[in-house]
């Protein structure tokens, strides 16, 4: 049989976790493997976390094993297999960017300690609460014993957002979208790319570049395109009146499955926010930052070589400078040890 795979998910009883919990425990990510989920969560929150303990019992997925509710990191953390790290101070109206990085550092500066501590050195760990990258880049260098490969952050929500307007733009099916890129941060800043290695996969299997196809579109590539994918999340908000929960869900459990079960397809890229470690199109080392990558055995790889154009390398600049002042701004908050480590 095969063996039990063991799933730490922080901030269950948030509106993410609640519509990602039902995707890992009824094999969507992991088939037919048994599961075990290891929900974490803030004192306050408890009560609820056990009211989805209740509803989880109430699904009777039959591959679902066991589901433990705590408040401490480390029950949660020892050796399971995933963790997804969703848990996290939210912004506030009113609140700086400074702020919110200032809380969310606590935060992961303990996720990291305790992973450290407690978790297999073979963890795969998807951060999803924002400031993701920031948070991510926290995580592991707090995290010291772990590869820094096994980490990475959440922007494959835009990427699927970026696939989705491709596709509508040129009236085609979703699924026939292909590497359209996110680079950089998952804020504003990213830059989302149609253009550098973007294709439409035809029936025969000819892959058209999207930079043919949209040839006689180019503005919309490179404005309307861009900004709609940098302020969809924004622009949820508006509409439904919270922030995108079943997306983001869809997604962490999507990544998850790609990363860690599936890997990609031949010649095909996701996008994941990454630690950088070998500067990866001039971008800074030391930052998790948004690339497209092919996933296999359970490992991502940056994929290299593609050609940037001018415009192009403006805008992962842009981003590229955000990611340095948050770094910046989380720097000093990190323990004694990992500033000395990462930071020296
Ligand atoms: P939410 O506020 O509904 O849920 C967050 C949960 O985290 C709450 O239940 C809270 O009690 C818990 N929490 C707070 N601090 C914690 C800690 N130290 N340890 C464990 N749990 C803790 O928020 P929602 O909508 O579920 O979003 C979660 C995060 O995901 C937010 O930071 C949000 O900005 C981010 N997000 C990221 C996206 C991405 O694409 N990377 C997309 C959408 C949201």
């Amino acid at each position: 049989a095969d063996s039990v795979v063991k799933i730490a998910v922080s901030g269950a009883a948030g509106n993410i976790g609640y519509a990602l919990i039902p995707l890992l425990a009824s094999g969507y990510v992991f088939g037919d493997r048994p599961v075990e989920l290891r929900l974490l969560e803030i004192p306050h929150a408890l009560k609820a976390l056990a009211g989805i303990r209740m509803e989880l019992i109430d699904c009777a997925f039959p591959c679902l094993t066991d589901v433990i509710c705590t408040t401490d990191p480390r029950e949660a953390f020892e050796n399971v297999d995933v963790i997804v790290l969703v848990g996290g101070f939210p912004r506030k109206q009113g609140m700086e960017r400074k702020d919110l990085i200032e809380a969310n550092t606590k935060i992961f500066t303990t996720m990291g300690r305790a992973i450290n501590d407690v978790a297999s050195t073979n963890v795969k760990v998807l951060v999803v609460a924002n400031p993701a990258n920031t948070n991510c880049l926290v995580a592991l260098t707090e995290a010291a014993s772990i590869p820094s490969k096994n980490f990475c952050a959440l922007t494959y929500l835009d990427h699927q957002r970026a696939k989705a307007q491709v596709a509508i733009q040129l009236g085609v099916s979703t699924n026939r979208i292909k590497n359209v890129t996110i680079w950089g941060n998952h804020s504003n800043s990213q830059f989302p790319d149609a253009l550098t290695d973007g294709y439409y996969l035809q029936d025969d299997g000819e892959k058209v570049p999207l930079a043919s196809l949209l040839a006689h579109d180019l503005d919309w590539a490179t404005a309307d395109f861009v900004t709609t994918v940098q302020e969809r999340g924004k622009h949820v908000i508006e509409v439904r009146g919270a922030s995108s929960a079943l997306s983001a869900a869809q997604a962490s459990a999507d990544c998850i499955k790609t990363w860690l079960v599936t890997g990609t397809q031949d010649g095909e890229t996701v996008s994941m926010a990454v630690y950088n470690d070998e500067g990866y199109y001039g971008v800074q080392k030391g930052l998790v930052f948004s690339f497209p990558c092919e996933c296999k055995d359970g490992d991502w790889y940056v994929k290299t070589g593609l050609s940037l154009s001018e415009f192009a390398m403006e805008k992962l600049v842009i981003t590229e400078k955000e990611l340095m002042e948050e770094r910046e701004a989380a720097k000093d908050l990190l323990s004694k040890s990992a500033r000395i480590r990462g930071y020296s």
